[in-house]
């Protein structure tokens, strides 16, 4: 395509799309980055009434779910669903404070790692060996496979009898929006999400901003690390 053209009515046209690629040829993660921070504290701004804030250190993961279960749940029964499981930490604290026994969590992964690579993190960080963690709990259950595989299956049977509480801790654009995307019709006002690198803005929180948009849905935060990168958030 030229630079200059004549539009429908024989009109020079300058081509921007076109000037502009001839300068600008690499695709820059800086400037994305650069806007979707914008994106970022202008949404998390209109989306705080009222956040509760932990400090930054690693274990703050576990004060938010103490709190989110003390706090919000108030130990009552949920459908706890977990995306990205490895070694199975987080679900299993779980388990371990709501104490509700109707209460189900559901932990998938392939548990062989990121299908992709991460930042710096190739393809198959945190690879499990395939092995499904052990855990002494009826209540908890495992959905072995890559998520855009076993979720259809999942949720052709699938029954919500609780309040449903996703946690997305999958590090990936790819599987944030897929699972998200999945669940939204189980995601009734007063459904929890939890993201465990909402801070990482090409990546959970790009999924996130795009299904919210295109799924017109709204939420308020909750609770949330200092940094923004722990956060959890109920649907309205
Ligand atoms: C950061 S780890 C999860 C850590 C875990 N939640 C914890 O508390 O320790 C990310 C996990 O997501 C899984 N994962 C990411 N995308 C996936 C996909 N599309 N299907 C299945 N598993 C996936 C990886 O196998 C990996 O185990």
């Amino acid at each position: 395509m030229p630079f200059i053209d004549r539009d429908q009515r024989g009109r020079l046209r300058i081509n921007k799309k076109e000037v502009a690629y001839a300068i600008f040829k690499n695709y820059s993660h800086f400037l994305d980055r650069l806007n979707k921070n914008v994106l970022f504290h202008d949404m998390i701004n209109r989306h705080s009434k009222n956040v509760t804030r932990f400090p930054n250190q690693y274990n703050a993961r576990y004060e938010i779910y103490n709190y989110i279960n003390d706090n919000i749940i108030q130990n009552r029964s949920i459908d706890y669903l977990e995306f990205g499981v490895f070694k199975s930490d987080s679900i299993k604290h779980w388990a371990s404070i709501n104490s509700h026994r109707e209460s189900r969590f559901f932990g998938f992964d392939t548990f062989e790692g990121l299908p992709e690579g991460y930042g710096n993190r190739p393809k198959g960080t945190f690879d499990a060996h395939g092995d499904v963690p052990e855990v002494d709990d009826e209540r908890v259950t495992w959905e072995k496979g890559l998520f855009q595989d076993v979720l259809p299956i999942f949720l052709a049977d699938f029954q919500p009898k609780s309040r449903v509480v996703i946690h997305i801790d999958t590090d990936l654009y790819s599987s944030t929006l897929y699972c998200l995307t999945s669940m939204n019709n189980m995601l009734k006002p007063g459904s929890i999400l939890i993201f465990d690198e909402f801070g990482d803005l090409e990546q959970e929180f790009a999924a996130f901003y795009d299904y919210t948009r295109s799924y017109y849905r709204n939420w308020e935060l909750i609770c949330a690390q200092h940094n923004l990168w722990l956060v959890a958030m109920q649907l309205q």
